[in-house]
């Protein structure tokens, strides 16, 4: 029983195989000739006997092509430039090595062959930073159809300038093509064309620095001294990843900036006011370096952090003048004589900035009130000529005033500030 049972699988098995051996002869016969490389070889001798490979495959030769971009190494916009690793697909066709009519080799559907032996359009990346040359590469095999089409599909890592725009740095976004030319033939001679895909993306590795967000292309001609040469124009669209710049540039600064103001806060007598104003402004000269670093040193755009940033350096800078000004006028002599009318100032001064808070003006010293006497009495301003001694401001009240008013001119210069830069890089975002 089970000897039969093996005896059968075997008898099953040797069918099937004997059943598909034929059926392969079988589909082979219907096939005229089998592949060889003589017949490669002769189909080859037949088609570049006479082959020149210098002349132009027709009359106006219509060079298809597209790229296929798979990464950016760098998009660098202090140096404006993009360094891309890409492959351009360029397609034509050349009827001299058509062999679809001749029946003897209809079964070679392609044969390959590189530069050595093929007419290769001369072209350039036009915008090239690195490369003048023409875009070729001796050892890639170029794939000829039967029907004459020819692809050739070179790539390398090309270095083209780039016209930045850093207005608005850190959340830009930015435009640069890969422009292409022809050498040599002008467009009545040969002529560059888009594919009907003319932007591949589907090997795209994204870039840590820069999103993608859209590719044009289009095809035109330029026009160099009197001849017209066909180029092609690929673009690429990137805008910045911003939250690393938000972490590292904005806010660092905006904190930075934030403490300019409570220098007014600290009081003179603690003999730490211009240290302290002198190290914020000494922090920000460093902040601004590592920063500048990083902007283009091109006049062609300002970025509103350049301006931004100099307005802030403005303030800290103003503020050491300011504060030298408060210590210099707390520290007069008691002789000196507060003329009436800096005197009038300073009170309408604290009755504006101390409308409520008075206390940032009370006086140390409980036997000279100054203005606290003066907002006592309903901001009497007479009450200060009648009795000189008791109510006339002194010095020291005068510095207070001066504080107290910079503090609040500071606050809101710097809010208003952050309010109008953060506004601009809201409504540029959108675009
Ligand atoms: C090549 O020739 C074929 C048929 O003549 C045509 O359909 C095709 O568009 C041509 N290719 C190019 C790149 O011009
Ligand atoms: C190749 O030759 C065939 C037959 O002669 C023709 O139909 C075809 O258009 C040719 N291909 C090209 C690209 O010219
Ligand atoms: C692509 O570029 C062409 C020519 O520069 C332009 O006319 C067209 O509007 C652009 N398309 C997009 C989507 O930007
Ligand atoms: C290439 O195309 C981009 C976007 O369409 C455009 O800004 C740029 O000026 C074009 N460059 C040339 C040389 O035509």
């Amino acid at each position: 029983m089970r000897a039969m049972l093996i005896y059968l699988i075997i008898c099953c098995f040797k069918a099937l195989v004997v059943g598909q051996l034929a059926g392969v002869t079988g589909s082979l016969s219907t096939v005229n000739t089998l592949y060889t490389s003589a017949r490669e070889e002769s189909l080859r001798s037949d088609l570049f006997g006479s082959y020149q490979k210098n002349s132009r495959p027709a009359p106006i030769s219509d060079i298809r092509c597209n790229i296929k971009l798979l990464s950016i190494k760098d998009l660098n916009i202090r140096e404006q430039t993009m360094s891309s690793v890409a492959y351009f697909t360029f397609i034509w066709n050349d009827t001299r090595l058509n062999w679809s009519s001749s029946a003897s080799y209809s079964d070679i559907e392609a044969i390959y062959s590189t530069e050595s032996v093929l007419f290769i359009p001369p072209i350039v990346v036009e915008n090239s930073v690195s490369n003048l040359g023409l875009i070729s590469d001796k050892t890639l095999p170029i794939k000829i159809a039967q029907n004459g089409e020819i692809t050739w599909s070179p790539g390398n890592i090309y270095d083209t300038s780039c016209d930045i725009d850093a207005t608005f740095y850190p959340f830009d976004v930015q435009t640069c093509s890969i422009i292409l030319t022809t050498r040599g033939y002008t467009s009545n001679q040969l002529s560059l064309s888009l594919n009907d895909v003319p932007v591949i993306l589907t090997s795209y590795q994204e870039n840590g620095e820069w999103t993608y967000i859209r590719s044009n292309a289009s095809a035109s001609v330029v026009l160099h001294g009197s001849e017209v040469y066909s180029q092609v124009n690929f673009s690429f669209t990137f805008e910045r990843r911003t939250p690393f710049h938000l972490l590292s540039t904005i806010l660092p600064l905006f904190f930075l900036v934030s403490m300019t103001c409570f220098v007014f806060k600290i009081p003179v007598d603690a003999g730490e006011k211009l240290g302290y104003c002198l190290t914020v402004l000494l922090a920000f000269a460093v902040y601004l370096t590592l920063v500048s670093d990083n902007i283009p040193t091109t006049s062609t755009s300002t970025s509103y952090l350049s301006v931004f940033l100099n307005l802030m350096l403005a303030i800290g800078v103003s503020a050491v003048f300011l504060i030298i000004l408060v210590i210099h006028t707390h520290f007069k002599s008691e002789d000196e004589e507060i003329s009436n009318f800096t005197e009038n100032i300073s009170i309408f001064v604290a009755k504006m900035v101390c409308l409520r808070h008075y206390t940032c003006c009370r006086s140390t010293d409980n036997s000279s009130v100054g203005v606290v006497s003066l907002q006592e009495k309903g901001g009497n301003f007479n009450d200060i000529h009648v009795d000189p001694i008791r109510n006339r401001l002194k010095w020291q009240d005068v510095a207070k005033i001066l504080d107290a008013l910079f503090f609040r001119v500071y606050l809101w210069l710097i809010i208003i500030m952050i309010i109008i830069y953060a506004v601009i890089m809201a409504t540029c975002d959108s675009n």
